[in-house]
């Protein structure tokens, strides 16, 4: 007799509660001795989004509160962002002896960023003119941000001022893949950002936790004729030249609390050389090494982490973005970050953008706001349960991260099933204690891909038994768990 597929169904279903792993196909160990680092937080660059929406304050509570928010129609859970990166521009309109800033004719009006010193290099800083109207929009989210509990400002620079590059280009120089700062201006560029960093501080109550004076500056690619942005090619010589000026200028401010990150390269295998190449006196002034995703899949994550570790730095994932709306790339590259790179903070780039790069659809050239993308609440799954302060564990495999509470005892478990619809087993034995047998561990599901799957969905339906629990997972679905009572 051939049984009928519901009797199938529940003998399966049966035989789960009786036989907990003959149907679990993947099992994965977290290893309570591990420590890869106390979490810092997650956050996002305000360039460019906030620099077109700024003042709004629903996506303050979108990405800076945990609370709920409606956007066009959709009840979004914020994603508790404590992390705020703001740009400060390098373009003005202003003339000076004459000369004007001159723009790519392929850049992107949302891209330039207003720049605070509007004056010209031979002129002393202290007579020189500053524009503190300048920026507003992107001054408003930092504040709400702030206001809102955001407690880890960095400031950072896509160039220099205008003025300060050679070819009076803020997109880079004519072949993209040489210094733009012009020499005798190094010492400008970093007056430049401490001064603003100063000036945040006394005027506006906001202390940058970190300053960073380059983006990129290996690429070959920022370049005045082509560029669609501000961008600025830095030889590492030049670099080490740089950030000795910023450390004394943040000095001489009184903000010698202020630390310098850097370099912000593109790629991890670039980040690693320039380290390398730094020196021993430009590497001391830096407390925090900044790194950006753009290597996703490849390039060695470990190699950072090593040199930080060497040289006693800090690590930060501090910029990452694509266009995959689905959520499918964040997930695999966020993972490898936490596991090969192990930063210990995590910042998304464009919080609103269009072609799948923002985590909400938006043309910031249009001004208009469209969905939050299926790659939100993957996002939501890490950022709204790993949070400031817990130790970040060894999950045991390539597609799962932990993260430990000490003061309320919780383990965070997200996990991603890259295979076919499938069992996901969380082995809890190596812990002093595993929970609390028969207990809920609560559950959050996200199924990556199309925006018609589920959205950051909550259930009680998990349980510890003994010292492991197991839940089902679709293709290609995240979970996240928080399991109570857990002693390391
Ligand atoms: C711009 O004009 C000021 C005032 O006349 C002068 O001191 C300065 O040297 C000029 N700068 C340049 C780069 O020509
Ligand atoms: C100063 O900034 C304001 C606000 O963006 C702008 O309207 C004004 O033109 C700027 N002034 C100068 C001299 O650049």
């Amino acid at each position: 007799m051939v049984p009928s597929l519901q009797t199938v169904g529940h003998i399966l279903v049966t035989a789960l509660a009786i036989i907990p792993f003959a149907f679990a196909d993947l099992t994965t160990t977290i290893d309570p001795s591990s420590n890869w680092g106390t979490w810092e937080g997650w956050g996002t660059s305000l360039a460019w989004w906030a620099a077109t929406f700024g003042t709004r304050d629903d996506l303050a509570d979108i990405f800076f509160t945990t609370q709920t928010t409606n956007l066009n129609g959709v009840s979004l859970p914020g994603l508790g962002f404590n992390i705020a990166r703001y740009n400060a521009g390098a373009s003005s309109w202003n003339s000076i002896n004459g000369t004007s800033m001159v723009v790519s004719p392929k850049m992107i009006p949302s891209r330039q960023i207003e720049g605070f010193w509007i004056d010209w290099a031979s002129t002393s800083p202290s007579s020189a003119s500053w524009n503190w109207s300048a920026d507003s929009a992107q001054r408003a989210m930092l504040s709400k941000a702030r206001s809102r509990g955001a407690n880890i400002l960095e400031l950072f620079s896509n160039s220099p001022m205008w003025w300060m590059c050679n070819n009076h280009n803020p997109s880079g120089s004519d072949d993209g893949s040489s210094d733009n700062l012009q020499s005798w201006n190094y010492q400008s560029h970093a007056v430049y950002m401490a001064t603003v960093a100063k000036y945040f501080a006394d005027h506006w109550s906001t202390t940058f936790t970190s300053v960073d004076p380059f983006n990129e500056p290996s690429a070959n690619w920022w370049n005045g004729k082509t560029g669609t942005q501000e961008g600025c090619h830095f030889d590492v010589s030049t670099q080490a030249t740089v950030l000795n000026y910023l450390r004394a200028e943040l000095d001489s401010r009184g903000l010698s609390s202020t630390v310098i990150s850097a370099s912000d390269e593109s790629y991890y295998d670039q980040a690693a050389k320039t380290l390398q190449n730094l020196g021993s006196t430009a590497l001391g002034k830096i407390a925090r090494v900044n790194v950006h995703g753009y290597q996703y899949g490849s390039g060695r994550r470990d190699s950072v982490r090593s040199l930080a570790t060497q040289y006693s730095k800090k690590l930060w994932q501090s910029e990452y973005g694509e266009g995959d709306a689905t959520g499918r790339d964040l997930a695999s590259n966020l993972l490898l970050d936490l596991r090969w790179l192990q930063p210990t903070a995590w910042v998304y780039w464009q919080a609103l953008d269009g072609g799948g790069w923002g985590l909400v659809d938006a043309d910031n050239d249009k001004k208009t706001i469209g969905q939050p993308t299926q790659k939100y609440f993957v996002l939501a799954q890490f950022a709204r349960h790993v949070k400031p302060g817990m130790r970040i564990l060894d999950g045991g495999s390539d597609y799962a991260t932990a993260a430990y509470d000490a003061a309320t005892k919780k383990l965070v478990i997200v996990a991603v099933n890259w295979g076919s619809a499938q069992y996901l087993n969380f082995d809890l034995s190596r812990f002093k204690t595993a929970g609390v047998n028969g207990a809920v561990v609560k559950r959050w599901a996200t199924q990556i891909g199309a925006s018609t799957g589920k959205r950051y969905v909550a259930a009680s339906d998990t349980y510890i038994r003994g010292t492991k629990f197991w839940s089902y997972f679709e293709k290609e679905m995240v979970q996240t768990f928080e399991v109570e009572g857990v002693v390391l």
